[in-house]
């Protein structure tokens, strides 16, 4: 068996910023309610004109090629996690199979679970790598968030919440061991707590004719916030745990946790249970906002770039989402 090693790592946010102010021209929200409740001074949303989920996602990926002195060429596979693809269908790894050039020499793999997306993406990757299968694997978190909300008074505690951006990890077979384990839950009771219904296949026919569609509520993302914040802190807790059990390592050994950036208090309630001191957490959010899937290799590439993660270095990812679902990775860098 192969063992399989991050490489790279990259990504991109579009330009424009909207800052909590510019919400409470758009809703009854202000910077106080935001900042407070989710730790959220701005994030990024994208110009339709410019940006796609997929070139997003091609803007990343060539980031961490040019970061690890690779090309297109050197990907054999590509694993792509959103739950914001630019068509219905087909996914997005096609549309970046074709952005990058390498339409026909390779596959791509959509996954759809949401904030923990990029862990469920590592989780194939690193499975691929090690039964030898494929050497070089690109995974991406990328997401549009901000076409999907509810930029109305009635949608604001979503509509300030989330961002748009991508991040891409290269993966590697590698001699040493880096994806030390990856752990991955879900539980579909919980599938209508966070949600966007539509275009919902099981809808009638006649419902789906464009010009029924009337109100387009069933459109816009619906959360249950209180809900998802309970279940989210319990089982993030949990699947830490289970990764640090795995592996015989204690909580203090974490180098650096990087939590999918859901709300910094939700970040915070875990830095104070594991005991964690300020610089073994990365924390975002309060730039980028949630970008679901993209948070986290998002977050990967910037505490890179700032060389808080280190040879050596145990790092532990984890995230919680829609569905629900919940997942965590170790890796040994
Ligand atoms: O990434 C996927 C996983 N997602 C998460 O983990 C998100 C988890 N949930 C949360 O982060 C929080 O539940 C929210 C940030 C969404 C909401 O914070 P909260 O502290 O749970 O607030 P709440 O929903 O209990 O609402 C409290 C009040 C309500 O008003 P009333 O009923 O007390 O009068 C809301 O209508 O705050 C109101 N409210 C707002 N006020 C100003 C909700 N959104 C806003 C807003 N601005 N944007």
């Amino acid at each position: 068996m192969y063992s399989s090693k991050i490489v790279s790592l990259g990504h991109h946010v579009p330009d424009t910023v909207i800052t909590n102010q510019y919400l409470s021209n758009l809703m009854d929200t202000n910077d106080e309610w935001i900042t407070e409740r989710t730790g959220i001074k701005e994030r990024r949303w994208i110009d339709p004109k410019v940006d796609t989920v997929a070139n997003m996602a091609a803007k990343a990926t060539r980031m961490a090629l040019q970061r690890a002195n690779l090309t297109e060429k050197d990907i054999d596979f590509i694993v792509f996690a959103t739950i914001t693809p630019d068509y219905f269908f087909p996914g997005s790894g096609v549309l970046l199979q074709r952005e990058l050039g390498l339409d026909g020499r390779i596959a791509a793999l959509d996954i759809r679970n949401a904030c923990s997306g990029f862990i469920y993406a590592l989780s194939v990757a690193d499975q691929f790598i090690k039964t030898g299968m494929y050497k070089t694997i690109l995974v991406v978190g990328a997401e549009i968030q901000s076409t999907a909300l509810d930029i109305t008074t009635r949608g604001r505690n979503t509509a300030v919440i989330f961002g748009d951006g991508a991040g891409a990890a290269i993966l590697q077979r590698s001699d040493k061991q880096g994806i030390l384990s990856t752990h991955l839950h879900s539980d579909g009771r919980f599938a209508e707590e966070l949600y966007v219904k539509d275009p919902g296949s099981s809808r009638p026919h006649a419902e789906r004719q464009p010009e029924q569609i009337l109100d387009t509520t069933s459109f816009k993302v619906v959360m249950n916030g209180n809900q998802v914040f309970k279940h989210a802190t319990t089982r993030f807790m949990e699947v830490i745990q289970e990764a640090l059990d795995q592996n015989n390592l204690k909580k203090e050994e974490i180098s650096l946790l990087i939590p999918h950036q859901a709300n910094l208090r939700i970040s915070q309630y875990i830095q104070a249970k594991l005991s964690l001191r300020d610089d073994q957490v990365y924390n975002n959010i309060m730039r980028m906002g949630n970008t679901t899937a993209a948070s986290i290799p998002i977050a990967m590439s910037e505490a890179w770039a700032e060389k808080r993660i280190k040879e050596n270095d145990v790092l532990c990812l984890a995230a919680f989402g829609s569905g629900f679902t919940w997942a965590s990775a170790l890796i040994r860098w």
